[in-house]
């Protein structure tokens, strides 16, 4: 398997504090069957001020660690990047690491309140090139209102990465339920652990995979944790790899309620700008 989120860096964020850490991270990473990492610190200012060159520097220092310690784990550089107004100036300049330098980039929105102009943030990134990831969706507390923006970024071509715990139900009953939904409504592309230690927050990439192979089969459940995130880390282009099944061209499924095609799902939410999502679908389809 292949994991694309995770804070195993030594002394980066609060993910792992040490080396020692790291390296028993890494070593619960290879007995859980991860055979790559992206190593992913948050990028947050004023919290977290890590970098481009600081990660990629960091990334080499703890590959060259992981060789002494003939721990069998391939890392790549990667972040975890908050919502910024300069986040696509950060993505030009390599200030802001993408997911093995490709084309796929983590977004973190924050946990508390939904920001204004989210759409067109997403949008916005997509116009530049890049593929956003959004992370752990089913844990933002805003989800309960504004699920229906989900939907549509998922349906516009943002990527969805729920956390592996949250599928076990590890993130409490909201979290589980959310992912559970998303899951079932096919618009999840890429499960992760986003690990940040070895006694809560461990790596535990399979006990995701197994709860996600319940409701989707056993061939969905690969795709989410290691057809797709091996097409991110070769920078594949999103097309050609398998769509989530939710959001598979219209041709190859039926339609059905709640279709996250559909715009304004819940009434809620007011899409606005119908222009940029067929602007999209022509970029990407
Ligand atoms: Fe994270």
């Amino acid at each position: 398997m292949i994991d694309l989120h995770c804070h195993m860096l030594p002394g980066l964020d609060d993910g792992a504090p040490d080396l020692a850490t790291a390296l028993a991270m890494a070593r619960m990473f290879a007995a859980d069957g991860v055979t790559h990492v992206a190593c992913t610190p948050h990028i947050l200012p004023g919290l977290y001020h890590n970098t481009g060159d600081q990660i990629r520097a960091a990334v080499g220092a703890f590959d060259a660690e992981l060789r002494n310690q003939d721990i069998d784990l391939a890392i790549f550089p990667g972040a975890d990047a908050h919502m910024t107004p300069a986040f696509i100036q950060g993505l030009r300049s390599g200030h802001i690491p993408t997911l093995g330098a490709s084309r796929y980039v983590l977004v973190e929105p924050p946990h508390h309140t939904v920001p204004q102009r989210i759409e067109q943030f997403f949008f916005d990134i997509l116009v530049a090139g890049y593929v956003p990831i959004l992370t752990h969706p089913e844990r933002l507390r805003w989800i309960n209102d504004h699920y229906a923006i989900m939907q549509r970024l998922a349906a516009h071509g943002v990527w969805m990465q729920l956390t592996a715990a949250s599928v076990t139900g590890a993130f409490g009953k909201n979290a589980q339920y959310w992912s559970e939904r998303m899951l079932d409504e096919g618009l999840v592309h890429v499960l992760a652990s986003d690990a940040h230690d070895v006694h809560r927050r461990i790596p535990n990439l399979s006990r995701g995979r197994d709860a996600a192979a319940k409701r989707l089969g056993d061939v969905e459940a690969r795709h989410l944790v290691i057809t797709r995130p091996w097409g991110i880390l070769s920078d594949e282009p999103p097309n050609a790899m398998p769509a989530p099944p939710g959001l598979l061209p219209s041709d190859r499924r039926t339609a059905r309620p709640g279709d996250p095609r559909a715009e304004a799902a819940d009434g809620r939410d007011h899409p606005g700008k119908r222009g940029w999502a067929s602007r999209l679908r022509n970029l990407f389809e």
